[in-house]
């Protein structure tokens, strides 16, 4: 770990340690709160605990500071480098996450670099022009935390530990077990018995995780695996390890060189343990710190709307503190009722004017049906970007002329059974579906059994056609 050129930073009192001090459930020892990786070289000091005006302005000298120019041009050469390191969306970036002693030790499976997708059908229903999916299920474990876990186990391997370790609603333990597996590293998976999809329970398996369900929610799991790694040698890979998030922020360089480094005015991604959003908002922040990008996107947070602490949050306590609340929701992902960096995300979004809103199950449903329309597909998490845009659209938050791009995070073969179910018409309780009959109805694409002739598949065809 290259504890040369960055260093950890308490978000909540601003104390700073050295990367090798964290303590193993990476709380600051004075308040408690988390840490984030800052890279003094760079001359910037963002902390929340300092107004805007008091930051320092872009022309402050650095000698360590990199040179925006040469970089936009680097990364791009990478693209085409023969390089293993270069070919992952995360390490092409590595001037910018300078937290190992040797880049020879990380770990990759080439994440990153997904495609960001046009949404026609929807960007015309909503009379928005400029509508956009950042594919991150598009990643080698099928979502987003593959360019977290890079980062992170890259970090425990050249630290020399043996065992990694989180409690997961899912994606988080897939992701793990594979990269742990690349590693020769051993990884033990903490979930909520019953409460994950099985896709990805089936991975944690294949990757050779040793994997405990516990009759615990995730929050429960979390509590729970935070009491072991202060007792046993392993090395904790949920998302308040702080180098989770270095490799999160990095999908928000790609999306601002897709976009040849004019940030687009609105990005919306799905809220859980929060990390995600925190990162991407800690990747804008320093492209626009070190002079990369002209500004920020307008960052807003969707939850579900039977796991939302951030939404209550923010509507009752203008972000400052957050009330667990008990979590229900079919997108089991972000079944997370007292989310670990709540406060990280809520800066993200008030920082940027961003908004926090909910959606119910119905919405998540139809939404992730039309995603899949586009021939793109999600699972359900991710599919509460659309939903909440709706939302937003309807209020008039978005104007037509704003490009806005969704974070979909996760791949729709991860949670077959809500697809089928909802195909089906079993998913969603009567009461839940009012109102949105008529959509749901015009989405629905159940299988229909038909005799084996030529004839009979004919005769399907018919009521289909024209
Ligand atoms: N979408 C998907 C598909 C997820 O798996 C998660 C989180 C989120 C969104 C929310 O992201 O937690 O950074 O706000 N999944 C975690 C897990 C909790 O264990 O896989 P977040």
């Amino acid at each position: 770990m290259n504890d040369n050129l960055h260093q950890l930073r308490c978000f909540g009192c601003g104390a700073r340690i050295a990367g090798a001090e964290a303590q193993p459930d990476f709380r600051c020892v004075e308040c408690g709160d988390l840490f984030e990786v800052e890279y003094p070289g760079w001359g910037l000091r963002g902390g929340p605990d300092r107004p805007k005006q008091d930051r320092p302005n872009q022309d402050r000298p650095s000698h360590d500071r990199p040179n925006p120019g040469a970089l936009k041009w680097l990364w791009r050469e990478r693209r085409c480098s023969s390089d293993g390191l270069d070919h992952s969306g995360v390490w092409r970036f590595r001037e910018l996450l300078p937290i190992l002693d040797s880049f020879g030790n990380a770990v990759t499976l080439r994440e990153g670099n997904t495609p960001l997708y046009h949404l026609r059908r929807a960007a015309k229903a909503l009379g928005i022009d400029q509508l956009y999916a950042k594919h991150q299920g598009m990643n080698p474990t099928g979502s987003f935390k593959d360019t977290g876990m890079t980062a992170a186990l890259s970090v425990a391997k050249e630290r020399g530990f043996e065992w990694v370790a989180c409690a997961s609603t899912g994606n988080t333990s897939a992701s793990m077990a594979a990269y742990a597996a690349r590693a020769g590293l051993r990884s033990l998976v903490i979930i909520p018995d019953g409460k994950i999809a099985w896709g990805k329970l089936s991975q944690a398996m294949d990757y050779g995780a040793l994997t405990c369900q516990l009759k615990a929610d995730f929050d429960g799991c979390l509590t729970l695996l935070t009491q072991i790694v202060k007792e046993a040698p392993i090395y904790l890979l949920n998302s308040v390890n702080p180098y989770r998030l270095e490799g999160q922020k990095t999908p928000a360089f790609e999306i601002a060189e897709a976009f040849d480094w004019n940030v687009p005015d609105h990005l919306i991604v799905p809220g859980g343990n929060l990390g995600n959003s925190s990162a991407l908002g800690k990747g804008f922040r320093e492209l626009q710190e070190l002079g990369l990008v002209a500004r920020m996107p307008r960052i807003s947070v969707i939850q579900a709307a039977g796991a939302n602490p951030l939404v209550r949050s923010i509507a009752e306590h203008g972000g400052a503190k957050i009330e667990p609340v008990e979590a229900h929701t079919r997108a089991t992902a972000i079944r997370i009722g007292n989310p670990a960096s709540w406060r990280k995300a809520a800066r993200a979004i008030l920082d940027t004017d961003g908004w926090c809103l909910d959606v119910t199950e119905a919405e998540i449903a139809v939404a992730k049906a039309e995603i899949g329309t586009e021939g793109l597909g999600c699972e359900p998490a991710s599919a509460v970007t659309l939903a909440g845009l709706k939302k937003l659209r309807a209020e008039g938050k978005i104007g037509s002329g704003e490009t806005v791009v969704l974070v979909l995070t996760g791949h729709t073969l991860k949670d077959a059974d809500y697809t089928i179910d909802f195909h089906k018409g079993t998913l969603l309780r009567e009461e839940e579906a009012a109102g949105l009959e008529p959509e749901i109805a015009h989405l629905q694409r159940n299988a229909i059994q038909v005799e084996a002739t030529p004839a009979a598949v004919l005769a399907a065809l018919k009521g289909r056609v024209g």
